[in-house]
């Protein structure tokens, strides 16, 4: 039986999202530049935006981009900005093909213009689709969304007919940019790091977290398939007891 077969479709997580590492290990390992890891890394991408659409996952978020990574060297960053608009031409017909629909969290107004033009015209070729979420996070960082969530609800508050006790999560939630995406169930980490990096940090609260050594380049469907595995044989719960669990 392959992997693909050991996947229970009636336990699927709902919503994966993946920290992709690795890419300039990958590269220096091999004695060539980092771009050169980050240009393979699109094949992993298209692997798991595959495997994902095959499975049934209805929500994949992949973090490309974070806000701390504008740190990096100018050429590796304008190298980065490149590849994104080069994959979002080349993927386009895939995405449309394979009924994939294209959304993006973070601060885009930030990105380079030509950047957000791109990203602009994919999301709406793809905004019918009615298959999987695909949503990229892009100069991402969940400190900047909870941070702006804060401001809008405290500008809302200075009208008349606002009250406080209001705020509850699902009001908070409304004012994160993935408002109406379900919070991950599956988060996976490639590359060995055992961190979040300022990624979805609300909406992880009660996820599975996954770590793999596999650097990002080399991350195959099969890897994700192992990771939704992994999850399926865990129990989650959510602050009871497993007795309570089985009960039910
Ligand atoms: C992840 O790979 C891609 C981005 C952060 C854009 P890295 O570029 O972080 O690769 P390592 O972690 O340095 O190997
Ligand atoms: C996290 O990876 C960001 C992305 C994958 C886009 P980094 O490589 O930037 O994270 P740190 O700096 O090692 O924590
Ligand atoms: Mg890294």
């Amino acid at each position: 039986m392959n992997l693909k077969e050991k996947i229970d479709r009636t336990k699927m997580p709902r919503h994966i999202a993946i920290i992709m590492d690795g890419n300039g290990r990958w590269a220096q390992k091999k004695g060539n530049q980092r771009i050169f890891g980050h240009k393979n890394g699109v094949k992993a991408v298209q692997e798991v935006v595959e495997g994902a659409g095959e499975v049934g996952v209805e929500y994949l978020t992949l973090y490309a981009f974070s806000t701390e990574n504008w740190g990096r060297p100018k050429l590796e960053i304008d190298a980065l900005m490149t590849l994104l608009v080069s994959t979002i031409n080349s993927e386009t017909e895939t995405l449309l093909k394979n009924n994939v629909r294209l959304l993006t969290i973070g601060n885009t107004s930030g990105l380079p213009n030509n950047v957000q033009q791109n990203l602009k015209e994919i999301i709406e070729k793809t905004s019918k689709n009615t298959g999987l979420t695909l949503i990229l996070a892009l100069n991402y960082s969940a400190r900047w969304e909870i941070l702006n969530a804060v401001k809008t609800i405290v500008t809302d508050s200075k009208k008349s007919t606002f009250n406080i006790d209001d705020i509850d999560s699902e009001y908070f939630e409304k004012h994160l940019n993935t408002s109406g995406i379900p919070d991950p169930d599956l988060l996976i980490r490639t590359s060995g790091e055992y961190r979040i990096s300022n990624f979805l940090v609300w909406q992880i609260a009660y996820t599975e977290l996954y770590f793999t050594q596999v650097l990002w380049p080399d991350f195959r469907k099969n890897d994700l398939f192992d990771a939704i595995i992994d999850f399926q044989n865990r129990e989650r719960r959510f602050g009871k007891t497993s007795d309570q669990l089985k009960d039910r």
